[in-house]
């Protein structure tokens, strides 16, 4: 495939180029890529993904220069579980944040230190905890006191120790969408510190044969896009870990959690890596004076690869009713549920820019849903019949939240850099649809 070096980059995303009125991503033709392997296709960019993970670690140096602590990053893998993107990720030394079983067999699979794997969760079964202490993770977040009871003894009924964080609700506004804030009093998370659940849980902890208490872990929500809240975050804790302190309990790491958003919409300006490692490790360094710090554990999806990902899908119709002109794309709400669930917005664009064309449309897919809605009322050049159209930002939820609805297979993804394009998924076909499916023989 013929690759064009990157003339200027496109809605802010550093991997989008545009030449001659045609898109490129890491410099190849995003219609030719969609040819060869068929829509709807997710194409993901390593080299953004690279960018957006460099961009943290050079952010975060900055800690460890100035305390000797350690920084891990630990990605949340529900952003995005495929197991080339886990194994670039492990490759440039990010941890992992998993919730499920699947999540650590994933993790494992993709060789990721046990040290830098935490496991995060509400509600764990028995089994992952017990593949979390086989596993020897860093951490299990305990989410509640019950949930330390189980851990603690599943440890006992294996003969380990579990090492635990307690992910305590520091009762914060993330000023973000509600369905996506997890630090509220009103959410399900954590354990509350004003009423006094926290500390009790981790004094409960230190009576225990089978745990091990190691840190605290918060995580306030996702898509944030102002610092004010992890700042607000990060004092609280503090002020927690220095009461735990002057009780003689020691914690070896805090664990910030996720939640940097990133820029759907090019228009607003929010804050990147930079801005979060300032606010966060200036307010931890005021508590220097009254403890020793503790090592600092941050579980970033979505900033990490969210800009990475775009999900291409050719136009199959336009209907032009008297309310809107509609453009309707192979890829679907099972393909990307953002839209469909939070009403999130995406940039949309056809992948040959047709310019001084613009007109209004509402671009969907074809599932039978009136929510299959990509974007709606877009002021973009026409998109036509035949037409590849991309809708960007995709990376995180897109793939790991994709699903079979309307028996549709999830999509092929590929993966690109500098030097070549790589199929890092193969489209699920037909006979996957119902692979687990069984028919009892009195219906043969
Ligand atoms: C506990 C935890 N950590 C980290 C994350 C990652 O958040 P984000 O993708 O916004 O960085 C999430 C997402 O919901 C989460 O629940």
């Amino acid at each position: 495939m013929v690759k064009n070096s990157q003339e200027n980059v496109f809605l802010g995303n550093e991997m989008i180029s545009k030449k001659d009125g045609i898109l490129h991503i890491d410099g190849y033709k995003i219609e030719e890529i969609a040819e060869k392997y068929g829509t709807p296709l997710y194409i993901m960019s390593e080299t953004q993904i690279k960018n957006n993970f460099e961009k943290y670690t050079q952010a975060f140096n900055r800690y460890t220069e100035e305390t000797g602590k350690e920084v891990i990053f630990s990605f949340a893998y529900k952003a995005n579980t495929n197991l080339a993107i886990t194994t670039l990720l492990n490759k440039m030394g990010c941890g992992a944040d998993v919730v499920s079983s699947g999540e650590l067999y994933i993790a494992k699979l993709s060789k990721v230190p046990s040290n830098k794997i935490v496991f995060n969760g509400n509600c764990k079964l028995v089994e992952e905890i017990k593949m979390g202490i086989e596993t020897d993770i860093r951490a299990f977040n305990v989410d509640g006191i019950s949930d330390l009871i189980l851990i603690n003894e599943t440890a006992k009924e294996m003969g380990k120790i579990a090492n635990v964080s307690f992910r305590v609700n520091p009762n914060v506004d993330p000023k973000t969408h509600p369905k996506i804030s997890t630090g509220l009093k009103k959410n399900k998370f954590g354990l509350d510190i004003e009423d006094g659940t926290a500390l009790k849980a981790i004094k409960m902890a230190l009576e225990m044969e089978n745990v091990n208490v190691v840190g605290i872990h918060c995580h306030i929500g996702s898509q944030l896009t102002q610092i004010d809240p992890f700042i607000e975050e990060a004092n609280k804790l503090m002020e927690f870990i220095v009461s735990l302190s002057e009780e003689g309990i020691k914690m070896r790491d805090l664990n910030i959690g996720g939640g940097l958003g990133i820029p759907y919409d090019k228009n607003t300006k929010i804050p990147v890596q930079d801005d979060l490692a300032k606010a966060v490790i200036d307010t931890i360094m005021t508590y220097s004076d009254k403890i020793e710090l503790p090592n600092l554990i941050i579980e970033p999806g979505r900033s990490i690869v969210g800009t990475s990902g775009i999900l291409v899908g050719k136009t199959i119709h336009r209907k032009e009713t008297k309310v809107a002109n509609w453009i309707m794309i192979d890829a679907g709400m099972n393909d990307m549920m953002r839209p469909a669930i939070y009403e999130a917005y995406h940039e949309i664009t056809p992948c040959t820019i047709r310019e001084g064309t613009e007109e209004v449309l509402n671009i969907a897919g074809g599932l039978c849903e009136s929510s299959d809605v990509f974007g709606k009322d877009r002021k973009i050049p026409t998109i036509q019949v035949g037409d590849y159209v991309a809708v960007l930002d995709v990376g995180a939820y897109g793939i790991s939240m994709a699903n079979n609805y309307n028996s549709r297979g999830k999509p092929a993804m590929v993966l690109t850099n500098e030097n070549e394009i790589s199929l890092i998924r193969e489209r699920e076909s037909l006979s996957d649809l119902i692979a687990k499916d069984r028919v009892p023989n009195h219906l043969l």
